[in-house]
């Protein structure tokens, strides 16, 4: 059993608060009859209706992409730009979890589970994701030691991450790093290497969690197995 606005807000109807208006405008039937109280419960069985139409529970969908550069991670681009979505071939309406840069790529996950979404971006679930960096410039390692405690970008300080350097190329004045952390700010990683100056000069997400881009070539994506959803939402 389940409330019917939580119920109306899964099967992708309109978020929960906006459930709850067409709720007390009396445009929410269950099972014929118009139900005007917030706290009322469904189940599968029952029939609901929005303005007359049949609301169907929609399949959870789960798909691991591995994103190219120069692709929108959003359902819709304001400028008519390529996006994530338009990589997917579903009908389902999905999103992507979380955000890589335009030009970043690697590990995106994208779903129409809003509940998984919200279980994995809130700063309180410390997922870990691992990225490859190349820099313009030969990083030291007392910045990757501070970088590893935590420095201050906007005010606030980074958590704990992990730093390894992978390859220096002093000829070409590049470094190769590989970086893990448990945060999603905003151009968090490019900021990190930023605060001592450096240029993110190329960013790949290789890991998400326990998930990886084993056998997916760029611009590829497969379904989550059902194992796998589960253990995404058992993460603490
Ligand atoms: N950090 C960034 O700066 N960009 C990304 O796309 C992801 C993490």
């Amino acid at each position: 059993m389940e409330r019917l606005q939580k119920y109306l807000s899964n099967c992708g109807v309109a978020s929960r608060r906006k459930s709850e208006e067409l709720i007390k405008e009396g445009r929410v039937k269950v099972n014929g009859e118009t139900i005007l109280e917030l706290g009322f419960k469904v189940d599968i069985n029952d029939i609901v209706s929005v303005d007359g139409v049949d609301v169907k529970k929609e399949d959870k969908v789960y798909y691991l992409l591995y994103k190219p550069e120069k692709i929108i991670s959003s359902v819709k681009d304001d400028k008519g730009r390529k996006t994530v979505i338009d990589l997917i071939d579903t009908k389902e309406k999905i999103f992507p979890i979380g955000r890589l840069d335009y030009d970043t790529s690697g590990l995106l996950l994208l779903t129409n589970d809003g509940n998984l979404s919200n279980l994995l971006t809130h700063p309180s679930h410390n997922i870990n994701k691992i990225y490859s960096v190349k820099l313009s410039g030969i990083i030291k390692s007392s910045e990757v030691k501070e970088l590893e405690k935590g420095i201050v970008i906007d005010g606030v300080k980074t958590k704990k991450s992990i730093v390894k350097i992978k390859k220096i190329d002093k000829k070409n004045n590049k470094s190769y790093v590989e970086i893990t952390i448990t945060e999603g700010r905003y151009h968090q990683v490019k900021n990190m290497f930023a605060y001592f100056g450096y240029q993110v000069v190329k960013l790949k997400r290789t890991n998400y969690a326990f998930l990886d881009l084993s056998n997916l070539r760029i611009g590829e994506y497969r379904k989550l197995t059902p194992k796998e959803v589960k253990k995404l939402y058992s993460l603490k």
